[in-house]
């Protein structure tokens, strides 16, 4: 793993234009272009389905659990594929007691795959949804473990708020929600892969990410982690390959009442996914390489950089220790002028807004003259 020191900018391994300031990660990242190599090579598989082998059903997605695994130090076994977001919250409501009167808390304004499964769950258990309101220094971590209570059944939240990436402390929340027999349900699809994150230190219930973020893979493709004390629970379907011995084909309707060990019964049907999984191994195994840690900080450097230049030009952002390292919000004091946007994507300068805020989403192919370009043009344009 490396150090900031170490670190330089890898925009050599991305098809990303000079003239392009991609600085939107936080939508989507693109792949790298040996991992596009992996999944042309994977749709070409599909022309000679004859020379598959058994061996595709079952090494890559394992191989892929080993590489999630790996990155949040959690074992191959506690890990399971998934399409979405979504489909790992259904997961968790699934396997997780609620009764009449207790409380789920949520933080304002979350993705909406970690709300709705919530509150049609509390619906249905006569519970009550709890959602700590936005601070204004930016400090989530002291009002969500204050409202955790023994009435709280279940805490689910982020560890970077989507909307501009003010921070979670998931070691900190993690603790109180233990003392008071919580369940904690993680939604890290915005950072992990850039932010250190380990299962060994905040010990969730569930821990769900999409791919096609900061984990530079493809759409449609996520991972679940259930930690050990929720392995025998109830997956969301019963497909074929998560019982034992399913690597035998000729032996498919000797049914089979046992599943696979571990979290191998909550994966989506037709986990192997055969034009996608290469694709994401390829990115895994490269962050893991360069280590959330390293990244982190490489990032820090860039969204610091973006923090001083919004202030000085009268934007505000929350302050660096309620900051993540990897996505900031510039906030306008004032209505932000219409279209800047769309403004900014005419200048081939690509940032999302989120209501008041500009959101910008720095990832390893940004530099300091990505940041040079956003400013440039804001100052051109405000
Ligand atoms: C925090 C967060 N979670 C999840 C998702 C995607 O959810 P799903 O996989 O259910 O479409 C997004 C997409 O923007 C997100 O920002």
């Amino acid at each position: 793993m490396g150090s900031r020191a170490e670190f330089t900018c890898k925009k050599h391994l991305f098809d990303i234009a000079e003239q392009v300031t991609y600085l939107n990660a936080a939508y989507m990242t693109p792949i790298l272009k040996q991992a596009a190599d992996c999944g042309q090579q994977a749709v070409a598989g599909k022309l000679h389905p004859w020379e598959m082998s058994l061996s595709n059903f079952f090494d890559p997605p394992e191989q892929a659990c080993a590489l999630m695994a790996k990155m949040i130090g959690a074992m191959t076994d506690d890990m399971a594929q998934i399409p979405s977001v979504s489909y790992g919250v259904a997961l968790a409501v699934r396997n997780l007691p609620l009764l009449p009167g207790q409380k789920i808390i949520l933080l304002a304004d979350q993705f909406p795959s970690h709300v709705y499964p919530w509150q049609e769950m509390a619906k249905a258990h006569q519970a009550e949804v709890v959602t700590i309101a936005r601070p204004d220094n930016g400090d989530w971590t002291t009002p969500l473990c204050d409202a955790i209570d023994q009435n709280t059944a279940i805490v689910a939240c982020p560890q970077a708020h989507w909307t501009d990436g003010s921070r979670v402390d998931l070691v900190k929340v993690g603790a109180v929600a233990r003392k008071n027999g919580a369940a904690l349900v993680l939604d890290l699809t915005q950072s992990l892969g850039v932010v250190p994150f380990s299962v060994q230190d905040v010990d969730p219930d569930f821990m769900i990410t999409a791919c096609y973020k900061w984990l530079l893979g493809p759409y449609s493709y996520g991972f679940i982690y259930v930690a050990p004390r929720h392995q025998d629970g109830i997956p969301l379907e019963e497909n074929w390959i998560a019982r034992k011995g399913s690597e035998d084909f000729a032996r498919l309707v000797d049914y089979q009442p046992q599943y696979r060990p571990g979290a191998a019964r909550f994966s989506v049907g037709e986990r192997s996914n055969f034009m996608l999984t290469p694709i994401v191994l390829h990115g895994l195994e490269t962050l893991n390489q360069w280590g959330a840690g390293a990244i982190a900080d490489y990032l820090s450097g860039l969204t610091d950089m973006i923090a001083e230049r919004a202030q000085a030009m009268g934007l505000k952002v929350a302050d660096k220790a309620h900051r993540s390292p990897h996505l900031i919000g510039l906030d306008f004091p004032a209505d932000m002028p219409a279209g800047l946007a769309v403004s900014l994507a005419q200048r081939n300068i690509f940032v999302s807004v989120r209501g008041h805020s500009i959101r910008v989403a720095p990832h390893v192919y940004n530099n300091i003259q990505d940041v040079e370009n956003l400013f440039s043009a804001l100052e051109d344009l405000l």
